[in-house]
Formats: structure tokens, C-alpha cells, sequence
């Protein structure tokens, strides 16, 4: 029984994964690659992005985005999920000419953000949303509503109706000073979706609302999607990613890593799990042959990378009378995916 070849890919596969070296937050070099294949037509286009922060006093820079290319389909909703610092903000601020890029370009609805008419049609909910402390909930919208030149009836029945669904009706004519954060985030959101956008980006839309709170904001985005409208989400919160995004991207220090809808993301599995009864001379064999496990309930939960070394263990372990409880595949969960890939 030779257990040794199977199981050795154990720490090789975490060894390659360490010997990768990280890339350095410096200078841009990637080159742009000239052609790309994005299935027409896209909502959202982000073509070869690459952005450097300069500190204006020590010069250093900070390579927020490099070489960032991915297609959002319309009426779909979209996760931008990545770490503190990855990038996120820094694509949407590009995409709303808030901040200019590099090099690349930005496409929405069909159109270059160059052409800045049509953020028109474009919904924005800012990460710390602040409104000025002496405007009225009602006021707020108003505002940010005539700013996209919409018509102001639309604009009036609109704030009604989103003040109505976000719970912040009793609170219209209040100052927003005087407002709570999840309230402060819910007219952020009332005010992203005010003048009827067809293009809805949210930065962090659940921060700091409490569970109805970020359960109605999930209901609202899939309604929009539904009306045919394209929503993209930035966020470090991989459990409300999984439950809202038809597809997601992985973002790492300023790169897309790995892209694809949950069930393509998660589909592979990570290995198999089998179980057996505690002994100590088992745990001691596990310990000899460098098996990794866990001790759960009076069982041991012993894994294994693939089907091969699964099938060598057994193996092994019937050799020594040893009787197996359970034999489990398991899968990658979203989080595990984000631990490999971002982390
Ligand atoms: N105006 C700026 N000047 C200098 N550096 C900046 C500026 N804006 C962003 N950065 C840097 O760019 C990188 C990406 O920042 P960004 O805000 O886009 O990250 P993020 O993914 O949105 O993070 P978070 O999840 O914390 O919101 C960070 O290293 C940040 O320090
Ligand atoms: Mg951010």
C-alpha cells in the first residue's frame, strides 16, 4: 500500500499556491491586449482599465487598477467582490467620471462614459453616502432627482413611491441630520433610483442596514433586474453576493482574478471528506502519514484532495479493520473560492 505518492499533493497544491509571487502595488507595465470578445450588447463595459493614484507629496504610487476588462449583460445584476483596497470604488468613480483612468475604456448602455450624457440613465449610490445636513429627506431627492434632468413630476412621484417602499414615508419632511445610518442608507438608495435609471451601480448598498433592511434592498434589486434594468454591486459581503448576483467577479489588488456566475465559480469540488470513529492509534497513523483532520462529535473528519488518494485511504484504512462512518465530496463554497483566489 503506498499512500505516499496520492497524498503528496496535499502540500504541493498549498505550496504552488505560495510560491505564486504577489504582484507589487507599483508602476502599471501590463501591455493592453487589442482585441476583445464581449457578447453584444453589453450594459456595462470595462476595456483594459488601468489606474495609479500618485500621493502628490511623496510621489509614491498605488496601482489601484491594472488591466481590468469584463462585460455586464443587461437586466442581469452583477457583484464586484473583492478585499479592502482591491479596486472597487476606484472602477465605479472611472465609470462615473469621477475619476479618469490611464488608460482603457468605459462603456454604458452602448456608450463611452466620454460621452457623459448618458449617465443620465445612470443610477449611483455611494459608499458613506452624506447629504447636506440641512436638506429634508424630500428635499434630498428633489435635489439629486433635477440633477439628472429628469422631469420634475416623475421625479416628485417617484420620491414618493420610494420613500413609501423604503420605510422613510413618516420621515419626508425631516432633516437628514437627524437621520439614523440605515436611514441615511436608504435614502442614498431612494436617491440612486430616483429619476428612474436603467443602469444602477450601488457601492456597499447593505452598509449598515439591519436584516428586513438588506432583505428589501435584495427584493428591490431583483425587481429592477426584472424591469430589465442592470445593476452592478460592489462588495466585501460574500453572503449577500451569493444570494442577489447572477455573476460575480473577483477582484485583487486592482485585477479581475476570476469571474463566472455562483454555481460555475463554486462547481468544483475541493475534495472528500471521509469519517471515522476516534481512536488513538488512528490519530496517531493520521499524524505518521501527515493527513490533515479534524476531530468533530467523537468522529474524525479526514480529508483528501481527490478521488485517488480518497480511494487509497480507504484502502489503508480497511487494511487495519478501521470502519468508515462516511464518505463525503465536498464542495467549494463561495467563501472558499474567495479565500483561495483573493485572500
Ligand atoms: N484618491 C486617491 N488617492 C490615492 N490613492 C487612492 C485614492 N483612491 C483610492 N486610492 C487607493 O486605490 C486603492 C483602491 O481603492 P478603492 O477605494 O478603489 O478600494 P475598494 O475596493 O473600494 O476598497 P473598500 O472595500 O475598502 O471600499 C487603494 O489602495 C486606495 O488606497
Ligand atoms: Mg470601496
Amino acid at each position: 500500500m503506498d499512500l505516499e505518492a496520492p497524498l503528496d499533493c496535499l502540500s504541493g497544491g498549498a505550496e504552488a499556491r505560495h510560491a505564486k509571487p504577489s504582484r507589487k502595488h507599483s508602476a502599471c507595465r501590463w501591455e493592453i491586449p487589442t482585441r476583445y470578445n464581449f457578447p453584444m450588447p453589453a450594459a456595462f463595459e470595462v476595456r483594459a482599465v488601468f489606474k495609479t493614484f500618485r500621493h502628490w507629496w511623496s510621489r509614491r504610487e498605488v496601482c489601484a487598477l491594472r488591466n481590468v476588462s469584463f462585460a455586464v449583460q443587461p437586466g442581469t445584476i452583477f457583484g464586484l467582490l473583492g478585499p479592502n483596497g482591491a479596486g472597487k470604488t476606484t472602477l465605479v468613480k472611472i465609470a462615473l467620471t469621477i475619476a479618469y483612468p490611464d488608460q482603457g475604456e468605459i462603456r454604458v448602455l452602448g456608450e463611452s462614459v466620454r460621452n457623459r450624457s448618458v449617465l443620465r440613465s445612470v443610477g449611483y449610490l455611494p459608499e458613506n453616502p452624506r447629504f447636506p445636513a440641512h436638506l429634508t429627506a424630500w428635499q434630498v431627492l428633489r435635489l439629486y432627482g433635477s440633477l439628472s434632468g429628469a422631469d420634475t413630476k416623475r421625479v416628485d412621484a417617484n420620491a414618493a413611491n420610494w420613500l413609501e417602499r423604503l420605510d422613510l414615508a413618516g420621515w419626508r419632511d425631516v432633516r437628514v441630520s437627524k437621520f439614523s445610518k440605515g436611514m441615511n442608507e436608504r435614502l442614498a438608495l431612494a436617491q440612486a433610483l430616483v429619476h428612474d435609471p436603467d443602469f444602477i451601480f450601488l457601492d456597499e448598498p447593505t452598509d449598515g442596514l439591519d436584516p428586513p433592511g438588506r432583505r428589501e434592498v435584495r427584493a428591490i434589486c431583483r425587481e429592477l433586474a426584472d424591469q430589465g434594468k442592470t445593476i452592478f454591486i460592489n462588495s466585501h459581503i460574500l453572503a449577500e453576493i451569493e444570494l442577489i448576483c447572477d455573476r460575480i467577479a473577483l477582484m485583487k489588488s486592482g485585477e479581475i482574478v476570476e469571474q463566472g456566475t455562483i454555481v460555475e465559480l463554486t462547481s468544483n469540488q475541493s475534495g472528500y471528506e471521509l469519517v471515522v470513529g476516534v481512536s488513538n492509534e488512528l490519530r496517531n497513523w493520521l499524524h505518521e502519514k501527515m493527513l490533515p483532520f479534524t476531530a468533530v462529535d467523537g468522529h474524525l473528519h479526514i480529508h483528501v484532495p481527490d478521488r485517488t488518494s480518497a480511494n487509497s485511504l480507504i484502502d489503508a484504512l480497511r487494511a487495519k479493520n478501521v470502519e468508515i462512518d462516511s464518505l463525503n465530496v465536498k464542495k467549494r463554497t463561495l467563501e472558499s473560492v474567495f479565500m483561495e483566489k483573493v485572500l
